[in-house]
């Protein structure tokens, strides 16, 4: 069966660019894969350093996992830093990078110019060796992710190649699969920039507990343009083409077929945000549930450590054995 591995970091709230680029493909798909899926705290740390926090946030995006569907029966949901191969073949992969690869990497020199006066850390730096840890300990032939992560993928891939061919077959090499719409969704205030967690203000971005009310404003608000044609077209009607993306992806129409049903911007808008209401009713009601059961949620979490432990030790040890480190 096609192994599968994704990750999220509970770093703020999930948005709708998260569920529609990469989350619901977790679920729509694990029941034809073998899928691992993991809430990767400790990359939380390059962002996050108040005591508590990443605890929390990691407790509270498990709840939203299992309440988007994924079905702990069939799916492995587990949190990296209780399965502690991953820091341990992310040293091998930073041994495996060269610093002009990682200096390339568009989302360190983003998030560090955004960090210019406040504590860069080295793991900003680093963050693509960890990541590469967590999807070759896995042996993962598909990782669903949305297009931002793809030149993450693309070290991964490179890494896992060179690390072949200087110590023999030992990973599999990964591919990044990406869906037809919701790849990415942009900042309804700001559509051409991507929807994110780190934007600087939130009204353009639709989390996936917000209200239904807090919804159709965001909405209803959303960027446009000045000319009134609706038409599906990236380049110069971002705004548009935005809404008629997340309609698309809501409810599985192409967004040109959208398109030929407007003829004026206000009633597209608030269709879009009735559409993304109903589309995460059911999950914001069944996270409501899980969250009243703390112990309940733990115990799913330890039984995906365990079941994620069993793959990532053994794929661990086929690396130390591949370089030749001394055994015990
Ligand atoms: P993260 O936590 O930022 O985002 C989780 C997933 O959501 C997707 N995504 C989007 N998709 C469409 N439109 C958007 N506006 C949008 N914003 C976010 C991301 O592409 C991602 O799939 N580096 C990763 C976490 C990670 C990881 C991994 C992912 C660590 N190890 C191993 C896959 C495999 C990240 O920061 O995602």
């Amino acid at each position: 069966m096609n192994r599968v591995l994704s990750c999220i970091q509970p770093t703020g709230a999930v948005h709708l660019g998260n569920y529609l680029g990469a989350l619901r493909h977790w679920t729509s798909g694990q029941h034809e894969c073998d899928g691992f899926y993991g809430i990767v705290d400790l990359h939380a740390l390059t962002v996050t350093d108040r005591p508590g926090v990443v605890g929390q946030s990691t407790l509270e995006l498990a709840a939203v996992l299992f309440a988007i569907g994924l079905d702990p029966q069939v799916s492995t949901v587990f949190v990296q830093s209780h399965v502690p191969e991953h820091s341990q073949l992310s040293w091998i992969m930073e041994c495996t990078v060269s610093f002009g690869e990682l200096s390339r990497m568009t989302q360190f020199k983003d998030k560090s110019a955004k960090r210019e006066t406040e504590f860069i850390a080295a793991g900003l730096f680093t963050y693509p060796a960890l990541m590469a840890a967590d999807i070759l300990l896995y042996d993962a032939h598909d990782v669903p992710v949305g297009d931002d992560q793809r030149q993450h993928i693309e070290i991964t891939r490179d890494i896992a190649m060179r690390f072949n061919s200087r110590y023999g077959d030992t990973f599999v090499v990964p591919r990044a699969v990406m869906p037809k719409t919701g790849a990415r969704v942009m900042d309804l205030q700001d559509p051409t920039s991507k929807m994110s967690k780190s934007a600087t203000t939130d009204t353009g971005l639709v989390y996936l507990l917000d209200d239904p009310a807090a919804i159709l404003k965001k909405f209803k608000r959303a960027v446009t343009d000045s000319d009134s044609e609706v038409r599906f077209d990236r380049e110069h009607k971002p705004g548009i083409s935005n809404l008629l993306e997340i309609q698309a992806a809501a409810t599985g129409r192409s967004p040109e077929d959208i398109a030929s049903g407007y003829t004026q911007y206000g009633p597209l808008k608030s269709d879009t945000g009735e559409a993304v209401i109903e589309l995460l009713r059911p999950i914001q009601a069944r996270y409501t549930e899980l969250m009243s059961d703390r112990a309940e949620l733990s115990s799913l979490l330890r039984a995906g450590a365990s079941k994620a432990r069993g793959i990532a030790s053994a794929t661990l040890q086929r690396a130390h054995e591949s370089i030749g480190l001394l055994p015990l």
